[in-house]
């Protein structure tokens, strides 16, 4: 990537970070231990847990979790792997690149909101194949499976990556539910959502940046999926829109937890009961840094709209419905270049007050 920042990646000024940024410990902090010794009776019993999770949804859309109940060397194995791939040259990575088609594999020329990100991804998908649709166009019904490209070298990598996966997925079906439970539904009344899910995992690295004042690692953004269970390394850098004064926090690393972000999807379920949170990335000049988000998302046939359950006359629908489907394909359109277009966001589908 140079020894300069060369100016695809610079931010306009007012979204670059400011060097003073806190590191806060007021993201709430979620013990699952909880869900260990869950009776008969099922997480409905959890009730102090459920409104931990709704408190946290409300106010931040953004939480951590300890005692997940995921093994620490299923992380550590698929870290490591991540880590052999991504030092490999810039010729062997391009061999799995992504490309128009399928945008699964390497990438490093990733854009949010129009401006280059200074990192390098590997995208899997959880299941094989994962059935999408072929294009963005509304009318168009035909599908596309999706399949992963693995790298020759290091061969561990797929296996280490889908046995995390298997794992990361557990933890998400049991916060699905909890997040079910916590807005008066049934437990299990999201979970059909995910029957044919698109889940995705990323691994991101971010390496040191000459500049950090100027460019960013990925730049503001919403997660359009469901619900993002990201770990991070002891490095730091993930910054969260704190909601009760718009203020940018750096999310402190702490050993062996996950980081949870409501989704757009979630928020329009929810019928904005939930809201997504904004978030980035800030890279630094002298460390690398590595993160893994599982992407938990539904069916792509899913139509997705406030939950009839949540609306009513004094509280109606502030969304139209969407396909999730299509509304993936578009996003992910956009950010595989540069587009003179603001990209597709859930503001587009708000039903006006
Ligand atoms: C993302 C993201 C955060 C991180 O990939 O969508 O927000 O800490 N990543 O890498
Ligand atoms: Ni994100």
């Amino acid at each position: 990537m140079g020894c300069e920042v060369d100016r695809v990646f610079i931010q306009a000024v007012e979204h670059r970070p400011k060097p003073t940024i806190i590191e806060v410990s007021g993201i709430p902090l979620i013990d699952l231990s909880p869900l260990n010794s869950v009776g008969p009776e099922g997480l409905q019993s959890l009730s102090g847990l459920i409104a931990e999770v709704g408190a946290a949804c409300r106010d931040w859309g953004f939480f951590q979790v300890i005692n997940h109940g995921v093994p620490l060397d299923l992380l550590d194995r698929i870290g490591s792997a991540a880590k052999e791939f991504f030092a490999l040259s810039p010729e062997e990575k391009r061999k799995v690149r992504r490309d128009e088609m399928n945008w699964l594999g390497y990438f490093d020329t990733e854009h949010t909101k129009n401006v280059r990100d200074w990192k390098e991804v590997f995208d899997f998908v959880v299941h094989v194949p994962t059935v999408i649709p072929a294009s963005y166009e509304a009318d168009d019904q035909e599908v596309q499976e999706l399949r992963n490209r693995w790298p020759t070298y290091p061969l561990e990598l797929r296996e280490a990556s889908m046995e995390y996966a298997r794992a990361v997925e557990k933890l998400a079906f049991k916060l699905l539910e909890l997040i079910s439970l916590s807005l008066d539904l049934p437990a299990d009344r999201l979970s059909t959502f995910f029957k044919e899910q698109t889940s995705n995992i990323r691994v991101n690295h971010y390496p040191p940046c000459p500049g950090p004042h100027l460019a960013l690692g990925v730049g503001r953004h919403k997660d359009p999926g469901g619900l993002t269970v990201l770990a991070q390394d002891d490095v730091g850098g993930l910054d969260v829109k704190r909601k009760t004064d718009g203020e940018w926090v750096r999310v402190k690393p702490i050993p062996d937890s996950y980081i949870i972000n409501v989704g757009d999807i979630i928020q329009v379920w929810s019928n904005d009961r939930y809201e997504s949170a904004e978030h980035r990335v800030s890279v630094n000049s002298e460390k690398e840094r590595y993160s893994i988000p599982f992407f938990f998302n539904p069916a792509h046939h899913v139509m997705v709209k406030p939950l009839e359950e949540l609306v009513s006359e004094e509280n109606p629908a502030k969304y139209k419905e969407y396909n999730w489907g299509k509304f993936g394909k578009i996003r992910k359109q956009s950010n595989f270049k540069k587009l003179d277009i603001e990209n597709l966001q859930i503001s587009h589908f708000k039903i006006s007050e």
